[in-house]
């Protein structure tokens, strides 16, 4: 076989894991060869691609981001793509694809499976919403580096009494928000999930600062939006998705409502950079090395995911367009913890 492998959406640790398990299960366990498209779906369009063999990726484990390069182009979004990708995938003799991504680079890859290419993807992103896998590549660090941010924050907050408010990542589901905020002891934990009311968060906010301690810790996901009817409206329905947007009304509205001295920190891409936890690392070794074994049995169209800690494929009609959100025994834990 000649497998190809690209990488597509935002970067995240771990990926490079995934790239060298692929790489070293394929040449080692079964004898295939290996390239790897540049900048996602792109390089396979524009026929941008380089072998990689084993030695190639001897200290790729520990390495954040992706030695492939990434981009968020999909060929079914752009006229004729679909066209170039199965044009270059036949003049390359590429056998089949080893997708690594999130929503939009699955979706991708389910319609070019559709046109009868073997792929299988593997999942991954920070926000760890793909749906049906209980952790994504990537997810993991981003988590470590928010509760290490909360962690930090913790002790200024507490020396200058201040309310600190952190936004992190998360534009449709509050994974990273909810998971750090319950790791680093946050009072207030804002999630797409659950719209807010600004009364709400400020009301306890001062309870805690009267009764309490003196200072606060409110984690925000970007993605969050005010509850309908609530006192803090958003202008327009895109506002929400501008990152550092949410958290910098909730910062203004604390701080003029309490009068409390407030500060914004806005986490943003150090949550998706650096190098990759153990668990990444695993995760992504896990997957690749599933993904060519998927590949090798004939097996296509399918996702890797984790499911009660066991590697299960499944296929992409199963996962396309779905969205996994963060559960309500999850944020209940949460609540009952503020
Ligand atoms: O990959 C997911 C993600 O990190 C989201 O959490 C975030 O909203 C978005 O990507 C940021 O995208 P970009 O890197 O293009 O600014």
């Amino acid at each position: 076989m000649r497998i190809g492998v690209l990488t597509g959406g935002g970067d995240c640790p771990g990926l490079n894991a995934a790239i060298r398990a692929v790489v070293k299960h394929a040449e080692i366990g079964h004898g295939h060869s290996v390239i790897g498209f540049k900048r996602g779906w792109r390089g396979v369009a524009e026929g941008d691609f380089t072998p990689i063999l084993r030695d190639d990726v001897r200290n790729a484990l520990t390495l954040g981001g992706t030695m492939l390069g990434t981009d968020r182009f999909h060929p079914d979004e752009n006229p004729g793509a679909t066209e170039q990708v199965l044009q270059v995938l036949k003049d390359e003799a590429v056998t089949a694809l080893v997708c690594i991504g999130g929503d939009g680079t699955l979706t991708a890859a389910a319609k070019v499976a559709e046109q009868g290419v073997n792929v299988i993807g593997i999942p991954k992103t920070i926000d760890n919403d793909v749906w049906l896998t209980e952790r994504s590549i990537g997810f993991d660090t981003a988590l470590w580096v928010a509760t290490e941010a909360i962690d930090r924050l913790h002790t200024t907050a507490e020396s200058h009494h201040r309310v600190m408010v952190l936004e992190v990542m998360g534009r449709e589901a509050g994974w990273i928000a909810i998971n750090s905020g319950i790791a680093g002891g946050a009072d207030v934990i804002i999630t797409p999930e659950e719209p807010f009311d600004i009364e709400k968060v400020v009301s306890r906010i001062r309870h805690r600062h009267k009764a309490h301690a003196k200072y606060s810790i409110v984690v925000v996901a970007e993605g969050a939006t005010p509850a309908p009817g609530t006192a803090l409206e958003f202008s327009g329905a895109k506002e929400s998705m501008l990152t550092g947007k949410t958290s910098e009304l909730i910062a203004d509205a604390i701080a003029s409502l309490t009068g409390f001295d407030t500060r914004l920190t806005v986490l943003g891409h150090v949550q998706r950079g650096g190098i990759p936890t153990p668990f990444d690392r695993i995760l992504g070794s896990r997957f690749g090395v599933a993904a060519v074994d998927a590949l090798s049995d004939g097996k296509t169209n399918m996702v890797t995911t984790l499911q009660s800690g066991r590697i299960v494929l499944e296929p992409f009609s199963k996962i396309a367009g779905k969205q996994q959100k963060v559960p309500k025994e999850l944020l209940k834990v949460a609540r009952s913890l503020l």
